[in-house]
């Protein structure tokens, strides 16, 4: 895919001349490169189908079967099972030795056919890098496939060689703990970093799962696993296109969802997968069940039993079962009934298979535990950490400047247990492999600001990884005696990803009382917002001096905001979701249809909340900088342009004060009248721009006309000629507008 490779060069040119971040004590290279993934072509790949021929043809049907099955650590779990070769792929092992073991049981099968190795590296495995919703916020595809690069890269050094990620569902519903593993509300942003973490995660040596497949993050009333309902121009225009993005840039493997879409379970979903994914869309790969989605098709009411629910998930074109043992169980039973041809089970078996080899796993190594000590936690991986967050770090609000602090600031409360207890995170911790401790933030800023500022703080929760209440009083205290109060409020590492979906988003009772008793010493107090999705901040937002939204940023991201704090990084985060002003808005998003009745005259009659403004708090996109950047002379290259042709033009970006910095220019397109409803306004050009202090750069764009159409309710895609406008800015408030006309 032409914009994947785009990146992906990019990327390479950006890396070679990145400078190495002045804090970072220069990282020892480790000596060999990963083993890069990707699909071979030509006569590599026709070799390929031609070893699997001679493969399949020695199999026993057993064997076949073995290779539908993925399982896991757990009670049930038996080594034996892979040397008896009842296991294609296992997941969960995280441990040099148990995947050593893993390798050992399967080269003493009959066939000796490697298994995949899988875990969920999502943002890191020693280092963290913020998580994917955090990576978003940067708006640069480059450092979210470097993210992606190195969250593979050490899941690599303890033998794990796939990755279920990345999730590339599309999310407008904060009430969902899983829009922290997504990019976000928009699908042009959404799909250029589909590819990119794709990309990313086969650079630094594992196989990809694009999921969940799909319409996963629709779940009713934001609850997990709830039902969803999209209607086919939704499905095409919003949830497919992250997915084609990920297939273009080579995805491995597929996902399904565990919930339902338009009243089918995805894993028994015939249509969208067999047909759609494998058939119109052409994927090469296999599909892989969610975890015990298979056996959850008698829960949804789809499958009688657990021989039912093989014969519809498998005849749906699920090729493998994730740990619902239910292919081991019945699988070869129903092909020697004839209720399955076997021809559809070698099927399966040949994408796994062809997974397997374009993998490079029958040629690979045994895996060398060395790696582990090797690779984990270098300082290498904790500059690209930083890297990351500095750029992930969004700031909402900052009164009379009070960021950075100034000279006249000596003393710096910190408050709460998110900012003051060291971190680190679960994987290496059980696994018994070097910890790799993320900075307390109150180090981190006595770092930076030396003896000049005293640095106090107060833990007010419990530890990092629990925000039950604390001692609010001694909080109080530190923050009465300070010149400027720091407080990191926000959700904890039980409180996102999956199965935590949320039906109040604004700060637990407890917290919001801390806050309400720092803003009453009278100091001026900045909040830190540690949340793995959007909050409402409405209830304080206008009484503190300064917001930063963190959406978990790893390892480092502590010092990406003490950095951000003291001036040493200027700002440039903008928010890959619309921030409400109330739970009661949600979903809220900027890419909405208009109605027949907008808000203008504030009355009962127009589209609105009896108790409630209908706009957000802040806009998708939005996100200050120590510069205050301005944006004129929009000019498009023509006042019309064919269907075949593009819409060029330029913008003059000038950072009008402040320091040296960087903003996202961002373009939005809305046609006027179209078929059908069209949305306000949708991003369909974006760049991130360094500008130094005073400077101007002159940004270019151009659009590709044929990106501007929608799908109907049959899937056709159609681009009407007509009106097109055109906004331009730093969010989707964008003011500077010009419009064209779209020719036949
Ligand atoms: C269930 C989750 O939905 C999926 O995303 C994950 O990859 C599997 N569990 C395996 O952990």
């Amino acid at each position: 895919m032409p914009i994947a490779v785009r990146w992906l060069l990019a990327a390479a040119l950006l890396l070679a001349v990145t400078p190495a971040s002045a804090q970072t004590p220069a990282p020892p290279v480790p000596a060999a490169p990963p083993v890069p993934r990707a699909w071979k072509t030509g006569d590599e790949a026709a070799a390929i189908e031609r070893r699997i021929d001679d493969l399949i043809a020695r199999m026993t049907l057993e064997e076949k079967v073995g290779q539908l099955n993925l399982w896991g650590r757990g009670d049930e779990f038996r080594m034996e099972w892979v040397e008896q070769g009842r296991t294609g792929a296992v997941m969960n092992f995280v441990t040099p030795s148990e995947i050593v073991a893993v390798q050992q049981h399967a080269a003493r099968s009959r066939l000796r056919i490697p298994p995949i190795i899988a875990l969920d590296a999502i943002n890191g495995f020693a280092t963290y890098m913020p998580q994917p919703l955090g990576q978003a916020a940067t708006f640069n595809p480059r450092l979210v496939e470097l993210a992606s690069y190195w969250s593979a890269r050490e899941a690599r050094a303890v033998g794990i060689n796939w990755t279920f990620a990345p999730m590339i569902d599309m999310t407008r519903d904060a009430r969902w703990g899983r829009v922290m593993e997504g990019a976000g509300e928009d699908v042009h942003l959404a799909s250029i970093l589909a590819a990119v973490r794709t990309i990313g995660y086969h650079r630094g040596g594992l196989a990809t799962s694009a999921k969940h497949y799909i319409g996963y993050g629709e779940a009713e009333s934001g609850r997990d696993y709830n039902s969803v309902w999209i209607p086919v121009s939704k499905l095409w225009d919003y949830h497919m296109p992250p997915f084609q993005a990920s297939l273009a840039a080579g995805v491995f493997t597929v996902m399904t969802s565990l919930s339902a879409m338009n009243g089918i379970a995805s894993t028994a979903d015939r249509h969208l997968v067999a047909d759609l994914l494998k058939g119109q869309l052409g994927f090469r790969g296999f599909v892989v069940s969610d975890f015990e989605s298979v056996k959850e098709l008698i829960a949804h009411g789809q499958a009688a039993d657990g021989s039912d629910a093989v014969r519809r998930a498998f005849g749906a074109g699920i090729d493998m079962d994730m740990m619902a043992g239910l292919y081991d169980a019945h699988l070869a039973r129903l092909v020697r009934d004839g209720a399955i041809p076997e021809a559809a089970v070698n099927d399966s078996v040949r994408r796994v298979l062809r997974v397997k080899m374009h993998m490079g796993l029958f040629e690979e190594a045994p895996y060398d535990p060395a790696l582990a000590r090797r690779d984990l936690g270098t300082a290498e991986a904790r500059a690209a950490s930083l890297e990351v967050a500095r750029e992930a770090v969004i700031l909402l609000r900052n009164e009379r400047g009070i960021l950075p602090f100034k000279p006249s600031v000596r003393s710096v409360a910190v408050i709460g247990s998110l900012a003051t207890h060291q971190a680190d995170w679960q994987y290496t911790e059980n696994a018994g492999l070097p910890r790799v401790i993320s900075p307390r933030l109150t180090d981190a800023l006595a770092a930076i600001l030396g003896s000049r500022v005293r640095v106090t703080s107060a833990p007010a929760f419990a530890t990092h990884c629990s925000l039950a209440a604390g001692d609010t009083a001694g909080a109080v205290a530190t923050a009465r005696a300070a010149d400027v109060a720091v407080v990191m409020l926000g959700e904890d590492c039980e409180q996102y990803g999956e199965g935590t979906s949320r039906a109040h988003l604004d700060l637990p009772a407890h917290q919001q009382a801390l806050l309400d008793a720092v803003i009453a010493t009278g100091k001026p107090v900045v909040v830190i917002m540690h949340t793995s999705r959007p909050f409402v901040l409405t209830r304080f937002i206008d009484r503190v001096a300064a917001v930063i939204q963190a959406f978990h940023l790893g390892t480092e991201g502590r010092t990406a905001i003490a950095e951000v704090l003291t001036g040493r990084t200027n700002p440039s985060g903008k928010l890959p979701m619309t921030f409400p002003r109330a739970t009661g808005q949600v979903p809220i998003y900027y890419d909405r249809l208009p109605t027949g009745r907008p808000r203008i005259k504030n009355f009962r009659y127009e589209t609105g909340y009896l108790d409630e403004s209908m706009e957000p708090l802040f806009p998708f996109g939005f996100g200050l900088s120590f510069s205050r950047f301005s944006f004129d002379q929009l000019a498009l290259a023509s006042a019309s342009v064919p269907r075949s042709g593009t819409v060029a033009g330029s913008v003059r970006l000038t950072n009008a004060a402040g320091p040296a910095g960087q903003e996202v220019v961002q373009v939005y397109v809305r046609q006027r009248v179209g078929e059908r409803s069209r949305p306000v306004r949708q991003l369909k050009f974006f760049q991130k721009v360094a500008v130094a202090a005073g400077g101007t750069q002159t940004v270019s764009f151009s659009i590709p006309v044929q990106s501007l159409g929608y799908h109907d309710d049959a899937g056709r895609y159609v681009v009407e000629p007509g009106t097109y406008d055109i906004f331009v800015g730093g969010d989707s408030n964008a003011a500077l507008t010009a419009s064209i006309t779209v020719t036949e």
